[in-house]
């Protein structure tokens, strides 16, 4: 992980004195009850050997400052760090105080780590999401054209790890069309795209989204339980369709991709896991091996990988 020091206004506070025990860590999200990082976290810990204890907190929406107190809290008790998701991620940004580079270029945060230098924020669901397309389910992205769904965090902080994994094309399409136009023109706007010789991002409105190789929904729809209301014929010709959330059954927009002709449809189950193990690593400075624990994990919910 590179650290730069992109952010002046920390939030973060002083971590508070580690108590003997496991050090401890948090996933903090609304809603969080359906997530299955604590089980992830503890089989890292069992095949790794370290001692580490893993609990979930649902963080409240109101009043303003909700994230901040409850992250504040856990680490005057002595908390080593946090994963953070829907829909804090932008809060667990302003809260570290220093990031990643692939953290500051998304504006969005999921992992939270103590260090002697302060609260570090960084993004691992890109780099999740890019090793289970291209190592699970065996999509080289190089030179593909890709769409991505949605403008919110989720979407932030994959968009710079897929352009750096090789995509020929990549488009933004977004319900709001606004803030698709106003993400992609962040990514154009940032010297790295230039410096890099990555490809520009187009923004648009879901209603003019065209067929693409690669299409991943990066929508908080399938979490709110919804599907997606999308041109006819975006799938056809599709080599895969991603869903990154997951959950018991195949999610609304799998069904959506079937239907429409997708070759292969996949939920977000394999880029939890490689997303946690990014974490893991970032806490623990080590790396488990994450096939075992996929495995446990779609066992445990029975759906398919690619629903055909
Ligand atoms: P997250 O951190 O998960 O990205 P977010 O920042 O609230 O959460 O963003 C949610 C994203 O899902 C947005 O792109 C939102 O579209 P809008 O910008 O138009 O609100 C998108 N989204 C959520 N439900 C949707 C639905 N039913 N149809 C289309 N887009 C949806």
């Amino acid at each position: 992980m590179s650290a730069s020091d992109s952010s002046e206004e920390a939030g973060g506070g002083a971590a508070g004195a580690a108590p003997a025990g496991p050090h401890r860590y948090l996933v903090v999200g609304n809603p969080i009850g359906h997530s299955r990082s604590p089980e992830i976290h503890a089989a890292f810990a069992r095949q790794t050997g370290e001692a580490v204890s893993y609990e979930r907190l649902l963080v409240p929406l109101e009043p303003p400052g909700s994230f901040a107190a409850a992250v504040d809290r856990f680490l005057a008790e002595g908390g080593r760090g946090l994963n953070v998701t829907l829909p804090f991620k932008v809060q667990a940004y302003e809260y570290a105080a220093r990031h990643s580079e692939r953290a500051a270029l998304a504006g969005a945060v999921n992992t939270l780590a103590v260090r002697d230098d302060g609260i570090h924020g960084d993004n691992t669901d890109g780099p999740g999401l890019v090793s289970d397309l291209q190592e699970r389910l065996g999509v080289r992205l190089a030179g593909r054209s890709m769409l991505l769904l949605g403008a919110g965090g989720a979407a932030r902080g994959v968009v710079m790890p897929l352009l750096q994994a090789g995509v020929a094309e990549l488009t933004l399409a977004n319900r709001t069309a606004e803030r698709a136009q106003m993400l992609a023109a962040m990514f154009n706007g940032s010297p790295v795209l230039r410096e890099w010789g990555l490809p520009p991002v187009r923004g648009i409105s879901q209603d003019m989204a065209k067929p693409a190789d690669v299409i991943v929904n990066a929508t908080s729809s399938s979490v709110l339980g919804g599907g997606l209301a999308l041109p006819p014929g975006i799938f056809a010709g599709c080599r895969l369709a991603y869903d990154c959330a997951y959950g018991s059954r195949p999610t609304a927009f799998m069904e959506q991709a079937l239907l429409g002709g997708a070759a292969q449809v996949s939920d977000g189950l394999g880029m939890l896991v490689e997303q946690a193990a990014e974490s893991f690593f970032i806490w623990r400075g080590v790396r488990p091996v994450t096939e075992p624990v996929y495995r446990m994990l779609r066992a445990s919910i029975a759906v398919p990988r690619t629903g055909s």
